[in-house]
């Protein structure tokens, strides 16, 4: 063997142990990856072992090209082994560092759950629908006309001073009452018919019993023969409906423009059962609404002939009627919309 040639063999062995070691230390797939580029690459250092094969003689280069090769391959069998094992190891980490713990609780998912005004007026209208009435609607921005003037109350009367009225412009209010709705639909329908309106009503008016806007009900029965009694007997069922038979109503005579005659509506308060507490203000009744027979001069500022129809009205709060049934002290409480509250519902 030439001189040269004991020389490349001797490279080539200390390249093929080089190689072997930096496989079998690599610490990772990226790194074992460039070992084998440096080594066993096109520019690598065994290929530039064999460009050094032109310095042999010719009967010298078959003998030094097998053993480069076999070298080679020995190399690229380390290689794979290697690999095999880092990509199982790098695995492992894997699933190591993204264990999931199935014993962990879950997010807590919120409910979203009716409020408890949407209920009362959801139960209301149910006993009512039953009764056979309908649901009506009025905008919210009402014309002064239907707010105040067909409902009987006129410019300098007193009742808009009491009502604390909310003004957009001259002829346009925030409703201070579902009353307006009244008007609405007796322009719509012809009698007989029976409606009712539920919604929000604004006043300009803040304390643990008024909120400058709550909700009403309005309640509407236009017929022949409507008495007195026929109020209060629909009034009395829907009461013990609501809140229980163990309910009494009691009417006091009051006054409302757009009724002739008019009562108030009280319960016999639930929580002491008529005894006397601070929820009744000791007097064992608690008021809900107005009522009364239509005001002929509302039936004909609607063009209903007063002579032929007759009706009744009325329209009870639902905050009042919400606190009642569940003793709420703060009417406050049912827009300050704090979820430890609404979710008791
Ligand atoms: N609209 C009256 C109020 O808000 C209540 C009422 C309605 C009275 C219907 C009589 C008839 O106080």
């Amino acid at each position: 063997m030439t001189y040269i040639c004991l020389m490349l063999v001797e490279k080539a062995n200390q390249i093929y142990e080089e190689a072997k070691a930096a496989i079998k230390s690599a610490p990772d797939s990226k790194t074992l990856y460039n070992v084998k580029v440096n080594f066993l690459g096109k520019q690598g250092q065994l290929s530039a072992l064999m460009r050094e094969m032109v310095q042999l003689p010719k009967e010298e280069r078959p003998e030094f090209g097998k053993l480069v090769n076999e070298k080679k391959q020995n190399l690229e069998n380390h290689y794979e082994s290697r690999e095999q094992e880092l990509k199982k190891l790098e695995l492992q980490q894997l699933i190591e560092n993204e264990k999931l713990d199935l014993t962990l609780p879950g997010p807590d998912r919120d409910l979203g759950k009716i409020h408890p005004i949407a209920k009362v007026i959801d139960d209301i209208s149910s006993i009512l629908n039953f009764l056979g009435y309908s649901v009506q609607t009025g905008p919210l921005i009402e014309k002064d006309w239907f707010n105040f003037e067909a409902l009987n109350i006129p410019q300098d009367h007193p009742a808009r001073d009491e009502q604390d009225t909310f003004y957009i412009d001259e002829t346009h209010v925030l409703r201070t009452h579902t009353s307006p709705v009244q008007i609405h639909t007796m322009l719509k329908q012809s009698p007989p018919f029976r409606a009712i309106a539920p919604g929000p009503v604004f006043r300009c008016d803040s304390d643990v019993s008024h909120s400058p806007n709550f909700h009403q009900i309005e309640a509407l029965l236009i017929d022949k023969n409507v008495s007195m009694a026929d109020l209060k007997g629909t009034i009395a069922f829907f009461v013990r409906e609501f809140f229980g038979p163990e309910i009494k109503t009691r009417f006091r005579p009051s006054f409302f423009p757009f009724t002739e005659p008019s009562a108030e509506v009280d319960c016999s308060c639930p929580i002491c059962k008529g005894k006397g507490c601070r929820m009744c203000k000791n007097s064992g009744w608690i008021e809900i609404g107005g009522s009364g027979l239509v005001n002929p001069k509302v039936l004909e500022q609607a063009n209903i002939d007063p002579k032929e129809w007759q009706g009744f009205a009325f329209g009870f709060g639902i905050e009042r009627m919400a606190i009642i049934k569940y003793g709420v002290p703060d009417i406050r409480l049912f827009s300050d919309n704090d979820i430890r509250f609404l979710s008791q519902f």
